[in-house]
């Protein structure tokens, strides 16, 4: 059960802002630039935004890397060849330290297959960047009560052929679908029992060890008012903010609020 893992791994926690397709190049480095003057540089959270793919390069050399990190929304798994529409990982190497993998809407509205984002957590990491993998069951696997096998099934396909070592690169997002954007966000005690599940099948792959160190993320609906509720949660490392991420100062009073949790 949960409590049976002890919090071994660091106590730094990550908050992940998910711009979806908001921010033209003016606005994203408008503001990144009022995100660097609000925000000291919190040694203890690490700050990661996640730009439309056109703004990263540029953010990419405007950043204080020690205030913040940036992510690509999503990446394609070949490195070059004929793909007309795609961008490669291998061209956000050094570019962008991070990468969103399986977001629920890319899923859904774009239709990737467990296949396709299997091949890009691997693409991902043979470029040194670090995939930050989604998984979350859907509004109907909940009714049906199928969550933990859904949790368990896109663990085993999005980690095929990533080793242990390779695990400590990876977060995962636990972002249930029907929270996600729609102000319905999870229950901190279901979050919980996802992050337990979500431990216990690292375990069964990679043994007890990886499972107390990968690091997990909650996201779906968090705003200032409830995020401390998720910090308190033992296990979990983190947020991942979609909406609530595109003000920057209701952002910086979420990392804030990471910042002052007692660890
Ligand atoms: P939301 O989005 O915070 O707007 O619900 C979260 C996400 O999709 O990552």
């Amino acid at each position: 059960d949960l409590h049976s893992f002890p919090t071994r791994r660091s106590s730094d926690l990550v908050l992940i802002g998910n711009w979806k397709m908001n921010f033209n190049m003016h606005e994203a480095s408008l503001y990144l630039h009022n995100l660097m003057q609000l925000l000291p540089s919190y040694r203890d959270v690490e700050v990661v935004l996640a730009p439309t793919i056109l703004s990263l390069q540029s953010l990419s050399l405007q950043i204080n890397r020690r205030i913040a990190k940036l992510a690509a929304q999503n990446c394609y798994w070949r490195d070059h060849g004929a793909y007309t529409g795609e961008i490669p990982a291998a061209h956000l190497r050094g570019i962008a330290d991070y990468a969103l993998i399986g977001h629920s809407e890319r899923r859904y509205i774009f239709i990737e297959s467990d296949k396709d984002i299997r091949l890009k957590v691997q693409a991902a990491l043979r470029n040194r960047i670090k995939p930050i993998l989604c998984i979350g069951e859907t509004a109907q696997e909940r009714a049906l009560d199928e969550t933990k096998d859904v949790l368990a099934d896109q663990l085993t396909s999005g980690l095929a052929n990533v080793t242990a070592e390779e695990l400590g690169q990876i977060v995962i997002a636990y972002e249930p679908v029907w929270a996600i954007g729609t102000g319905d966000n999870a229950k901190p005690a279901d979050v919980k029992s996802a992050v337990a599940t979500i431990r216990r099948h690292i375990a069964h792959l990679y043994g007890k060890a990886a499972a107390e160190q990968v690091r997990i993320v909650y996201g779906g609906s968090v705003t200032v008012d409830n995020a401390a509720d998720y910090l308190a949660i033992r296990d979990l490392d983190g947020l991942l903010v979609g909406g609530v991420s595109l003000d920057s100062h209701q952002f910086k009073e979420i990392i804030t609020k990471a910042h002052s949790k007692e660890k």
